[in-house]
Parts: structure tokens; C-alpha cells; sequence
């Protein structure tokens, strides 16, 4: 049964599941940066399919800012292109309509003008779609344009929110670019904005594999007694990119990998794996663990960085049987550059649940394949009472979360394999989405802009999470940019197509465990 909520009565029937699902009250949204990347490819695709899915409020407006020169009908155009894919061949009649409620107002985002022909333009699309003035914002825009889009629409009086309308602002990551400057970009956001109206995303939060993590733990009475470091030897996680920087070399060969995927993405899989049970499943129950999780998890010693913590910058090799250049050489790369494309660390979590548990977590661009994945190895049986087998021979049961490509979760577990008495085979359950659904989940985007005009701020990154994820970071970033310490904490150069350098292989060997094969 789906359940609906306020304002908008509509009851859906979901015959073999429980599930809530709330509609938003009219709203218009406003992106900045409405010619870019962001917005077509997922934005745009991502408000189409709440349309067709009527999760879209009746009552709504998109209205796209952006220097490029557009009409209305030129912006239009462009959205009908790109939704007009296969995936929407049935959709024509319905992408017609949703482009219509599509505007564009082009500006500079530093000049005041720009400003007060928005302040028009949301008056009047306010109107003619009786939005109620709730408004989102969606900076997706190079952050250091952040503040002085915020601080005009302050000026303006749009950031105003009360119980008759809200005003809500979407952030995009990299929120900051070390500690001491996401405090500052806090501060100056909490000059215009309460908490409550900011919503920094994490697009990883808005995918059902990594939602379901807390349904598996929290909604599942079979493995949370196991959750722990009595059953438990290790956790992996791995986001594995076989992409290269791509066009995005300008932001990435000052950003890494650490600040492109450790600070955000890496950091809130492992909260949703390793955080104690939430009190209620709202925003401040689920961010308040994060914080005392964060807190817990150990700081790096800087003097032996390069034991916890190794880091690696593609070379030259193949994907897919296809030869590609190494990161020095990618368009827009310094040819010297020293960034780091991959890393692997071992993090260690001191409270009571998890003390001695490592969590492995590796994540690099141009590896042999995409994939992210969440590995769970358990400790091995305490005592064999099979006479041919030593505990060596009985392998652990391991729990995969299955994140992107494939979406499911297999659990490996020891059965008998027909035959002689003793012999015995591992076999696996396999639970996959898009198999046991019949449907392919929907782009995290989606999830995340309903919540947004849900009022729910569960899946965003809540202040103080977000800073002590940074101060975990924050020294190593530094110590890698002082030039005495960098040769310490050597930059190992990787093939790719391969899965990283062969000291991120080493950093488990010290340990006596070696990374799972993807
Ligand atoms: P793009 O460069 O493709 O687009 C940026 C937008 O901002 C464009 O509309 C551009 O359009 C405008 N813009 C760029 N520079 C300036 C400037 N100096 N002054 C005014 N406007 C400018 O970037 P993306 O869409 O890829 O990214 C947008 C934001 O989202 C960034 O913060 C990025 O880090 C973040 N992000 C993007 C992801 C992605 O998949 N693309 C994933 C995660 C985060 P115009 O020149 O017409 O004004
Ligand atoms: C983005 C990073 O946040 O996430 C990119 O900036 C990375 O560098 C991307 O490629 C990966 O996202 P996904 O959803 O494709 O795994």
C-alpha cells in the first residue's frame, strides 16, 4: 500500500509492498547554471520522471538561469531533445507538457540586474501557477558563485521562509575545499539561510542501493546482532570508476580523489554501514549517529600517513580493449600535476561496536571497471567439529551490497555439495533489484529533489556531519601538498585498466587479507 500524505489526495495501490510516499506542495524551481552539465543530464531527466510518475507537484515552474543566450522556446527545444530518448519513446505527448512549464531567463550571476528581472520573473510564474512562493533554488554552478547568488537573493528578500512558504537552497559538492573553507562557506550561507533551508546533497544518499542499507540493518532483525566486531573481520567499500577526468579537468586536478569522493560519498556509505541504530528515521535521528560515528573514526597519524593511507594517478593503458592516455596528458591537465586519481586507506572506527574492525575503502578514475560495492567479511567459524577441516579450510560468509552497476545484495554462505559425506561447496543467495522489482531504480537526483520540496532533509548532509568529515580529510590533503612530505607519501602511478597501484594491494597484505575481486 502507498500511503499519501498532505496536500494533495491520491491514493496509489502497491500490492506486495509497504510504502509511503508523500506529494510536495506547489513549488517553482530555480536552477542556476541551467546551460550546464548538471542540469541536462541529470536535473532535467530527473524532474521529468517525478512528472510522469505525478510526484510533481500540479502546481509547479521550472525557471533555468544561465549566461548562454536562450528564449524560452530555445531552452525548451533543448530539453525536448534530450528527454526524447529511448527510454521516453511513449512519453511525446507527455514531454510536451512538462516543457511547457519550462523557463529561461538569461544574466550574469554577478551583476544586479540579472537580479531584479528574476525577482519579476518569480513573481509573475508564482502567480501564474499558484506556487504559494515556495521556491527551490539549485546551485548548480561552480561553488565559489555560491555566496553572491545567495547573498542577491537575500537582498531581495526571495531566501524568506515562513509557515505559509518556504524557501529552500540546494547545494552542490563540493561544499568547500578543506575545513578551514567549508566553515567559512557555512558561516556566509547561515548569514541568508537557517539550517533548515539548506540542503547539501550527496547525490550517493539518493541511490535506492545505498538508502536500502538502513532498511537491510534497521528493518531486518537477522544481522544487526552479527553487526559487530564479534562477527565481523573487515568492511571494503569500493567506488570504482573506469572513466577518466573526462572534461572536468579544470575542478578535479585541484580537487582529487579525496576531496571528489573521500570527503562525500566515501564517508556517508560508510555512516549508513557502521552508525549505531537511529532513534527515528527523520533528519536529526539519522544525522545525529553520523556525527557520533565521524567522531569516532580515527585520525590519521601524520608521520606514518603512507602506512594508512596510499595514493595513486593513472598511467597510460587500456579500458575495454580501448589504449588511453595517462591523467598527465588528459586535455586541461597540468603535465605535471601531482593530484592523486586513487586512494586506498584503512580506517579504523573507536567505540565499542567496532574497535579492530578495519574499513577498507578504495575509490580511483580509469580502473578496470565501474563498480561500487560494499563487502562484508565475517569472522570464520570459531571451531571446526569436521575432522578433515581445519577453521583455515571453512571459508567466512561474506555479505556484498551491490551498489552500482548491479543493484542487489548476495550473501556467500557454506552448504554441502551432493556427494561424499564431507563435502561442502559455497554457495551464494542473490537478491536483484531490477530481477525481483521488474524495474531499474530511478536516479538518485530524483529522490532528492522530492525531499527537498518534501520539507525532508534525511538524505542531505546536516552542518556539523559535513565538517567532521572534513577535519578527518583536511590533514591529509595538507600534509600531501607540502612538498617534503609528498616524497614521503609517494604518488604511485597506476595502469589503466588496472584496479590501482600495487601498494594498495600491500596495505591489505600487511594485515593478512587481500581486496575481494569485483
Ligand atoms: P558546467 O560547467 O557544465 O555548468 C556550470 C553552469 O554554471 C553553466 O550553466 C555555466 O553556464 C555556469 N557558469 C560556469 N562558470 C561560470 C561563471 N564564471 N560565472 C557564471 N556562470 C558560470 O558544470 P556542471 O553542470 O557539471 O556542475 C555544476 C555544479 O554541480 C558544480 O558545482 C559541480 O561541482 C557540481 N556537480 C556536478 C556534477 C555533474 O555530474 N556534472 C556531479 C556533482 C556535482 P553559463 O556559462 O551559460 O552561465
Ligand atoms: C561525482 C564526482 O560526485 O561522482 C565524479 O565528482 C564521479 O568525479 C561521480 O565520477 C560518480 O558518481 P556515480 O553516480 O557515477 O557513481
Amino acid at each position: 500500500m502507498i500511503k499519501l500524505i498532505q496536500p494533495e489526495k491520491k491514493i496509489l495501490t502497491c500490492k506486495d509492498f509497504f510504502c509511503t510516499e508523500s506529494l510536495p506542495k506547489p513549488t517553482g524551481i530555480i536552477i542556476f547554471g541551467a546551460s550546464g552539465d548538471l542540469t541536462h543530464r541529470k536535473l532535467i531527466p530527473s524532474l521529468f520522471g517525478l512528472f510522469l510518475k505525478d510526484l510533481l507537484p500540479k502546481n509547479f515552474y521550472i525557471l533555468g538561469i544561465a549566461r548562454t543566450n536562450f528564449t524560452d522556446g530555445e531552452f525548451r527545444e533543448k530539453i525536448i531533445s534530450e528527454l526524447s530518448n529511448e527510454d521516453n519513446t511513449s512519453n511525446g505527448d507527455k514531454i510536451q507538457v512538462f516543457s511547457k512549464r519550462c523557463f529561461y531567463l538569461s544574466g550574469d550571476y554577478e551583476s544586479l540586474s540579472l537580479y531584479s528581472d528574476l525577482k519579476w520573473s518569480i513573481k509573475s510564474l508564482d502567480k501564474e501557477f499558484y506556487t504559494d512562493r515556495n521556491r527551490i533554488f539549485y546551485m548548480a554552478v561552480p561553488p565559489d558563485l555560491y555566496i553572491s547568488i545567495i547573498d542577491n537573493l537575500g537582498d531581495l528578500g526571495l531566501t524568506y521562509d515562513d509557515d505559509s512558504s518556504y524557501s529552500r537552497v540546494i547545494v552542490e559538492k563540493p561544499f568547500g575545499f578543506d575545513l578551514e573553507s567549508a566553515v567559512e562557506l557555512d558561516k556566509k550561507l547561515h548569514l541568508v539561510l537557517r539550517e533548515d533551508q539548506i540542503y547539501r546533497i550527496d547525490h550517493y544518499l539518493g541511490k535506492e542501493t545505498v538508502q536500502n542499507i538502513l532498511i537491510f540493518r534497521f528493518a531486518n532483525s537477522l544481522f544487526e546482532p552479527v553487526w559487530n566486531n564479534r562477527y565481523i573481520d573487515n568492511f571494503q567499500i569500493t567506488v570504482a570508476e573506469d572513466l577518466g577526468v573526462e572534461h572536468r579537468a579544470g575542478y578535479y586536478d585541484h580537487a582529487g580523489v579525496i576531496r571528489d569522493m573521500f570527503q562525500n560519498h566515501m564517508m556517508q556509505l560508510l555512516s549508513l554501514v557502521a552508525m549505531e541504530p537511529p532513534a527515528s528515521f527523520d533528519a536529526n535521528g539519522v544525522h545525529d549517529e553520523k556525527i557520533k560515528l565521524f567522531r569516532s573514526v580515527r585520525k590519521f597519524s601524520e608521520n606514518e600517513l603512507n602506512r594508512w593511507i596510499i595514493r595513486g594517478q593513472y598511467g597510460a593503458g587500456e579500458i575495454d580493449g580501448k589504449e588511453v592516455v595517462e591523467y598527465r596528458h588528459e586535455k586541461g591537465v597540468n603535465p605535471e600535476s601531482k593530484i592523486e586519481t586513487f586512494a586506498a586507506g584503512k580506517f579504523l572506527i573507536d567505540n565499542w561496536r567496532w574497535s579492530g574492525v578495519p574499513f577498507y575503502m578504495r575509490s580511483g578514475k580509469r580502473l578496470q571497471k565501474r563498480v561500487s560495492e560494499i563487502v562484508v567479511t565475517f569472522k570464520r567459524v570459531p571451531h571446526s567439529i569436521f575432522p578433515q577441516l581445519s577453521t583455515d579450510n571453512i571459508p567466512p560468509n561474506i555479505l556484498r551490497i551491490n551498489i552500482q552497476p548491479e543493484e542487489g545484495i548476495v550473501l556467500s554462505f557454506q552448504a554441502k555439495h551432493p556427494g561424499p559425506k564431507l563435502c561442502m561447496s559455497t554457495l551464494t543467495m542473490n537478491f536483484d533489484y531490477e530481477e525481483v522489482f521488474g524495474e531499474k531504480p530511478p536516479d538518485a537526483y530524483e529522490r532528492l529533489l522530492l525531499d527537498c520540496m518534501l520539507g525532508d532533509q534525511t538524505l542531505f548532509v546536516r552542518d556539523d556531519v559535513m565538517k567532521e568529515s572534513w577535519s578527518i580529510f583536511t590533514p591529509i590533503i595538507q600534509n600531501w601538498q607540502n612538498e617534503q612530505e609528498r616524497v614521503k607519501n609517494e604518488l604511485h602511478i597506476y595502469p589503466s585498466g588496472s584496479w590501482g597501484p600495487m601498494e594498495a594491494d600491500e596495505l591489505l597484505q600487511k594485515d593478512g587479507r587481500s581486496w575481494h575481486q569485483l
